[in-house]
């Protein structure tokens, strides 16, 4: 099969959170079952920079006064050929993908994200080199959206598949965007790309891509109520046939604490004293107490409300005032989140390391050193590092949504004497849940066997890329 799969960013090239993840390691799994799979990517500096690119061709789109250039290369470390859009208008220029330097979105991500669509719905239809031409195209959230929406009434397209990785993230724009996209009249209705007025990127997946799925089978059940749909759950119901949920793959050589050489000490994560040295090692980087009897707890991620910042520091600061256990966390976003991470730690130097920023190797090093893990998210349509965690030996704390109730079985004296509890799950989003929450893992971690039994079962789980690669497969192959 010849798959064209269309993201905003992908590990290693570029990453802003899971959806890099996902698009650095998902085509990779479809090209190792066999199929002929290119990646198409913005060309952003970021990825240009320092690498090398072979310009194949220009891509003519309309409205542009510049023909597109098309640049080709592969994705590090894989022979997976990437495609890159070159619009140095749009593409060319520091920072992150969606916002400038002061942290607001782009002014003209319509246009960039625009022109993204047209590119690939243009490769879609084989204007990329040797008329290649794929027979499934698949789209990755609302910056790809539009691709399927302008595919729909071409006779000689691909069938579309459109992937949904965050529902709150709609790519929604004033009106007058319409006009300056030069989009179809016919295209603007409320079972088109209208959303109450607005422009949605997002509903051109949702209303015109021949599939549509999400990450995990649960959020694919939420994301069709009001609270998880955001006022698209009519349109994801009157869809409800075509949409399904496919859980996310982890990289497992990239994620694998027996070979991690971002970390102090590679171990096998059942070896209790080889992981109490990454945790030595973690505390040591953080500054904190090195004798605490207590576990410590980590956290990495993107501090917005969907991640449950606040809850974290609601529940943990008792904790940590009576001294019963030690925390991290790694993460940047909201500057609230931020100053208050930072002022609890400010009163808890011992016990509360923060760190603002991104870093990938530090990620690693407190999956390895933690030995559980927070991930109260109001909403998660799969979350990756409950899998790291899983992988790592280190207990996932979750709030049960999303892929984090596919992923983690709470222990309960019938999970625990089924052998399938891995972790610890609850219901609400309040802090006083997890607060319950953090309580019970403080009373398992004096009962050594029942945490090793809870470490065993993460362990033997299979978070390979293949078996989500195999249903993505099907899917294709259903559309054919
Ligand atoms: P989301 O995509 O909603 O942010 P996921 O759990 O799917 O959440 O993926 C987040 C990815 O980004 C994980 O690989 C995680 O380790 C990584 N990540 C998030 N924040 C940071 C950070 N501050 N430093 C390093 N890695 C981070
Ligand atoms: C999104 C979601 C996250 C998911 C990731 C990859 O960013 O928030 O839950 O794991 O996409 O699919």
């Amino acid at each position: 099969m010849r798959i064209l799969f269309a993201s905003s960013e992908a590990h290693p090239l570029i990453k802003t959170g899971g959806l890099a993840d996902v698009s650095g390691s998902l085509p990779v799994a479809l090209a190792a079952l066999g199929h002929d799979v290119r990646l198409v990517l913005p060309a952003y500096a970021a990825v240009t920079r320092g690498r090398h690119w072979r310009k194949v061709g220009e891509l003519d789109i309309p409205g542009q006064r510049q023909p597109v250039g098309l640049l080709q290369g592969k994705l590090p470390g894989t022979p997976l050929p990437v495609w890159l859009v070159d619009a140095p208008l749009y593409f060319d220029r520091t920072g992150d993908p969606y916002r400038a330097p002061d942290g607001h979105d782009w002014q003209d991500n319509h246009l960039r994200f625009g022109l993204f669509s047209r590119a690939i719905a243009a490769l879609a239809q084989g204007d990329g080199p040797n008329d290649w031409r794929p027979e499934i195209l698949h789209c990755n959230d609302w910056q790809t959206g539009l691709a399927p929406a302008l595919l729909a009434e071409q006779p000689d397209r691909p069938a579309t598949v459109f992937t949904i990785h965050n529902l709150a993230y709609q790519g929604l724009f004033p009106l007058t965007a319409l006009a300056e996209l030069n989009l179809a009249g016919k295209l603007w209705n409320p079972e088109g790309l209208e959303f109450y007025g607005q422009l949605s990127f997002i509903k051109g997946g949702l209303a015109y891509a021949d599939r549509i799925n999400t990450v995990s089978p649960s959020y694919a059940r939420e994301i069709r109520t009001p609270q998880f749909g955001y006022g698209l759950e009519g349109l994801l119901n009157h869809r409800s046939h075509i949409l399904s949920g496919i859980l996310n793959g982890i990289d497992t050589d990239v994620w694998n604490p027996r070979t991690d050489a971002h970390i102090s000490q590679p171990y096998d994560p059942l070896d209790r004293p080889a992981k109490g040295h990454n945790r030595a090692a973690l505390r040591a980087e953080f500054g904190l107490d090195d004798t605490h009897p207590g576990p410590l707890f980590g956290h990495i991620g993107r501090l917005v409300e969907q991640k449950g910042a606040d809850l974290i520091v609601a529940a943990l600061e008792p904790l940590l005032t009576d001294g019963r256990v030690q925390a991290v966390v790694l993460g940047s976003g909201e500057k609230r989140f931020e100053q208050t991470l930072e002022r609890l730690a400010a009163r808890f130097p011992q016990r509360l390391g923060v760190r603002i920023g991104y870093d990938e190797g530090l990620a690693h090093q407190i999956e390895a050193g933690a030995d559980a893990f927070l991930m109260p998210s109001r909403f998660e349509p799969c979350g990756l590092n409950q899998m790291y965690s899983l992988r790592y030996g280190t207990l996932p704390v979750v709030r049960r949504t999303g892929g984090l109730a596919d992923t983690v079985v709470d222990a309960t004296s019938e999970t625990l004497a089924a052998g399938t509890a891995n972790g610890f799950a609850f219901d609400a989003a309040s802090a006083m849940e997890l607060g319950v929450a953090l309580e019970r893992v403080v009373d398992t971690w004096t009962h050594p066997q029942i945490w090793n039994a809870l470490m065993a079962a993460g362990i033997a789980q299979d978070f390979s890329w293949e078996r989500s690669a195999k249903q993505y497969i099907a899917m294709y192959e259903s559309l054919l």
